[in-house]
């Protein structure tokens, strides 16, 4: 039998809503991509606490070749339950994703929608659009370490910092490649890479960054390149982010200075980001965790999430759908639509109803 050359084929996305509010923003999330008519399947797993406590299962086996055989892109919620204070089901569903599919860029953009969400005294919206590249699948998260003599008065500790030249030159590279081609939101080109350390400390990975960082950046002569310490650029955020543009930096300084970037930006409930593996299959997620205090009452922010999935159809090639989406979470945030975080009154179903409306 010949096969039928499939016309039009849908677009399928494997979700993972996780735990606690990732159970409430992800169904948001899906409405509003729903409701933008993006020809896209989904299906759904139950990977996250409830399925550990209930049978042991974290990933089950071969999760993550069939993630990438038989998906093109994965929107997850977040995971971590009070219930499971070893949170060995996060790391292995989460940081194992992002390792053993070796989606390495972990790209985290910063912008703010309105003035009114910022707590910078003086920002207007054009002063925060930057973003932070974070390398994801190395460094401290690595898990190379080890116990010695535990639960003794001699017990030491070791988490050893992975810095390999392959992880470190393809993310610097990534984030080159980031601002050659990705604009401003207000159509201007990006133009400046700035890579952050700290190799005044960290002698080792430093150098090796620092050396990369150097060779890379002599491939782009027309993009400017800047250096910062952790600290002072952690400083510099909260200071004046008005300068900032392509970030780069290890694993666990992208994750705090993405808090941060967060904070700018009206909170962890409006944070977005994409865990890119170039030409395969990635993996799309919200900022923030499970926020076990609010989960469950449907007050949590589902925007951080709404515009995952625009970074998601983005990534896939769906521009005016992702668009539309942004477009309408900005109105719906100039109107105070918006859950209580934002200074707004509505639930999260609501919430997101009001930018699936927009958008429809
Ligand atoms: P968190 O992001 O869950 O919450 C931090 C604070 O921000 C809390 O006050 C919370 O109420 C608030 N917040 C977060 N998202 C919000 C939203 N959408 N709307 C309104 N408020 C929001 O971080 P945490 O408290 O440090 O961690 C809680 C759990 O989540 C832990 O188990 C942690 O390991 C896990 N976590 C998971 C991810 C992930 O899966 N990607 C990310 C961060 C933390
Ligand atoms: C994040 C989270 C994770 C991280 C945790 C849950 C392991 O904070 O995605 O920012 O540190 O990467
Ligand atoms: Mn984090």
């Amino acid at each position: 039998m010949i096969p039928c050359p499939t016309v039009n084929p849908m677009g399928q996305i494997a979700v993972i809503a996780g735990d606690g509010i990732g159970k409430e923003v992800i169904p948001q999330a899906l409405k509003v991509i729903q409701a933008t008519g993006a020809p896209l399947d989904f299906t759904q797993f139950d990977w996250g606490a409830d399925r550990y406590l209930a049978d042991s299962t974290t990933v089950p086996p071969g999760g993550f070749a069939m993630l990438a055989r038989d998906f093109d892109a994965i929107l997850v919620g977040a995971f971590g339950d009070p219930r499971i204070p070893s949170n060995v089901h996060a790391r292995e569903i989460l940081l194992g994703m992002r390792s053993q599919m070796d989606l390495y860029a972990n790209v985290r953009p910063v912008w703010l929608m309105d003035a009114s969400l910022c707590p910078l005294k003086g920002m207007e919206t054009k002063d925060i659009d930057f973003v932070v590249v974070r390398e994801n699948t190395e460094g401290v998260y690595g898990d190379v370490g080890g116990v010695f003599k535990r639960d003794t008065a001699d017990e030491v500790a070791i988490q050893e910092d992975i810095n390999t030249w392959k992880g470190v030159e393809r993310i610097i590279r990534y984030a080159f490649e980031y601002c050659q081609r990705s604009r401003k939101r207000d159509g201007s080109p990006r133009s400046r890479v700035l890579m952050c350390d700290k190799s005044n400390a960290m002698t080792h990975a430093g150098s090796l960054w620092q050396r990369a960082f150097k060779e890379v950046a002599a491939e782009y002569p027309k993009i400017e390149t800047q250096h910062m310490y952790v600290d002072a650029l952690a400083m510099q955020m909260v200071r004046d982010p008005r300068r900032l543009d392509v970030i780069v930096t290890n694993n666990m300084f992208g994750d705090i200075l993405t808090d941060i970037g967060a904070a700018l930006q009206g909170g962890l409930g409006m944070a977005a980001s994409g865990n890119i593996r170039p030409g395969k299959t990635s993996m799309f997620e919200p900022v923030h965790g499970s926020a076990p205090t609010i989960a469950g009452k449907n007050v949590a922010n589902p925007i951080g999430a709404i515009l995952t999935a625009a970074m998601m159809l983005a990534h896939l090639g769906m521009t005016a759908e992702s668009a539309k989406i942004e477009a309408a979470v900005l109105e719906a945030v100039r109107q105070k639509k918006t859950t209580e975080d934002l200074g707004g009154t509505l639930g999260t179903r609501e919430a997101g109803d009001c930018v699936a409306e927009r958008v429809a």
